[in-house]
């Protein structure tokens, strides 16, 4: 993926520049130039905001509340209405869909099932096109047109380009996105054709989408809007902002967050720290990521380092083993080689979090668990859950510390996965090599299949006696 300079647009700016995040680099872009890695190392880029121009940072509190009662189109973006640390100028045109303001729900049934005395759901599938997507695509989309982009592409699972595909239609633009044949939920993929792109099924997995959409990078029309692309992670590293406006400004002590090609979980670390180098915050939450068993290439990797001491960014490897052929029901994250795991990496170990993973049924369990709460969210979502019964039974969480969960996508992404899970008719395929592919079945224990009763008020009662 090479830079393709362009002519500064007049709109661009803001207060930053891109940089590259390799200790022992970097180097600087700015802001106008059409470039996604480090055309001096390779290395991964990110949005470097002037914090030290913000006259007044203790402001920004009563400013962003005040916003979130306005009607302006602006502020009614939960996005948006944090505008001082985003990479625009404020005058800057941009495409929205109303992103944001996401509900923090209180989950006592969770949080009992954890083993924690509380635990709040963060629920970013309340977003426009129910995942947190939505929050990065804003800044992505508005970025793009004002680059001068003609087509945005992305590879996905489905909930990027389900929200790339919105936010393309919104801007008038066209989109292409790459999806893996047959591993995008029905739902997801119904989505983007409602909402006009150019849908291309691949033959492969999002890792091979993922390598095909670096080599179309270079095609001067084209603007990619993975979360390779900085400016998504810009829109994205928001939900921290809204953590901790929701919580009074409490740091909580843990976030967790499932991870895939890992761009939440950078987006986290990157909006925490920019509000403690502000000094609106004392200290880092610590930011734990949670992989699904079959696909958890970061979580084996961390498990292999030796130390995880804070501020440890010369502790990232320059590379890690990535997983070939990665398999998990929760198919967003079905993902063996995540394109921002050093930046993740790097949240994890600034903040003193965590990197797991989680098998299928206890996946398939938490999100079961979730529902009972009343919260619906997709099987990604869960590994969150499942991931902090492990780290409380560990002892790396206290039962009374304060926990957040990123739910990061809607409990109607997966239909399919939802209603298998509770009849008992979920199960897995496994490869393992030089043997016939075999079905296995996940044995939930929290199923609430429908029962057929007859139609009459005796039955119905004596039924609902059995429960
Ligand atoms: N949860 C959901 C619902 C997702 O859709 C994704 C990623 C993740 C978690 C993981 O987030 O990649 O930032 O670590 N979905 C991408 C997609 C890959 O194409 O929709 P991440």
């Amino acid at each position: 993926m090479n830079a393709v300079h362009t002519t500064p647009a007049p709109c661009l700016g803001g207060n930053a520049v891109q940089r590259c995040i390799m200790p022992g680099c970097g180097e600087s872009f700015p802001t106008s130039e059409r470039i996604y890695v480090c055309s001096k190392c390779g290395g991964p880029l990110e949005i470097e905001i002037q914090l030290k121009s913000i006259a007044d940072p203790g402001k920004l509190r009563a400013t962003w509340r005040e916003r979130a009662l306005s009607s302006a189109e602006r502020d009614k973006s939960g996005v948006w209405r944090h505008r001082e640390l985003l990479p625009f100028a404020v005058d800057s045109p941009i495409v929205t869909l109303f992103e944001g303001n996401t509900p923090l729900y209180d989950a006592p049934r969770s949080a009992e099932y954890a083993g924690l005395a509380a635990l709040r759901l963060k629920h970013q599938g309340c977003n426009p096109t129910a995942s947190f997507k939505d929050t990065g695509m804003t800044a992505a989309v508005t970025q793009a047109k004002l680059l001068g982009a003609q087509t945005v592409v992305c590879a996905s699972t489905g909930n990027t380009a389900a929200s790339l595909a919105a936010y393309a239609a919104r801007a008038g633009m066209q989109c292409a996105i790459l999806l893996p044949f047959g591993q995008v939920s029905a739902a997801k993929l119904a989505q983007s054709m409602d909402y006009g792109a150019a849908i291309c099924e691949i033959n492969g997995n999002f890792d091979d989408c993922m390598r095909l959409i670096q080599e179309l990078a270079d095609e001067p029309s084209i603007y990619v809007a993975n979360s390779i692309n900085p400016f998504r992670i810009e829109g994205q590293k928001t939900v921290a902002f809204e953590i901790l406006e929701q919580l009074d400004w409490r740091v909580p002590d843990h976030v967790v967050v499932p991870g895939g090609n890992l761009g939440n979980s950078s987006a986290l670390g990157k909006g925490f720290s920019e509000m403690k180098h502000l000094g609106l915050i004392d200290r880092l939450p610590k930011i734990s990521v949670v992989q699904a068993e079959g696909a958890a290439p970061l979580a084996h990797a961390f498990k292999n380092l030796a130390s995880h001491s804070a501020g440890a960014a010369k502790g990232i490897p320059n590379e890690i083993p990535f997983v070939h052929r990665p398999h998990t029901l929760a198919t967003a994250i079905k993902i063996g080689s995540p394109v921002s795991w050093k930046k993740a990496l790097r949240a994890v170990l600034e903040s003193g979090g965590e990197i797991l993973s989680v098998t299928e049924t206890e996946l398939a369990d938490a999100k079961a668990i979730i529902g009972r709460d009343g919260i619906g969210c997709e099987p990604a979502s869960a590994a969150t859950l499942s991931g902090i019964r492990k780290l409380v039974a560990a002892g790396k969480i206290r039962k009374d510390e304060t926990v957040v969960a990123v739910l990061t996508g809607h409990v109607l992404k997966d239909p399919d996965y939802v209603s298998h899970y509770h009849r008992g008719s979920l199960s897995i395929e496994s490869h393992e090599p030089g043997k016939a592919p075999a079905r296995h079945p996940i044995h939930g224990r929290y199923p609430n299949a429908p029962a057929r009763v007859a139609a009459d008020k005796k039955s119905i009662l004596e039924n609902l006696k059995r429960r």
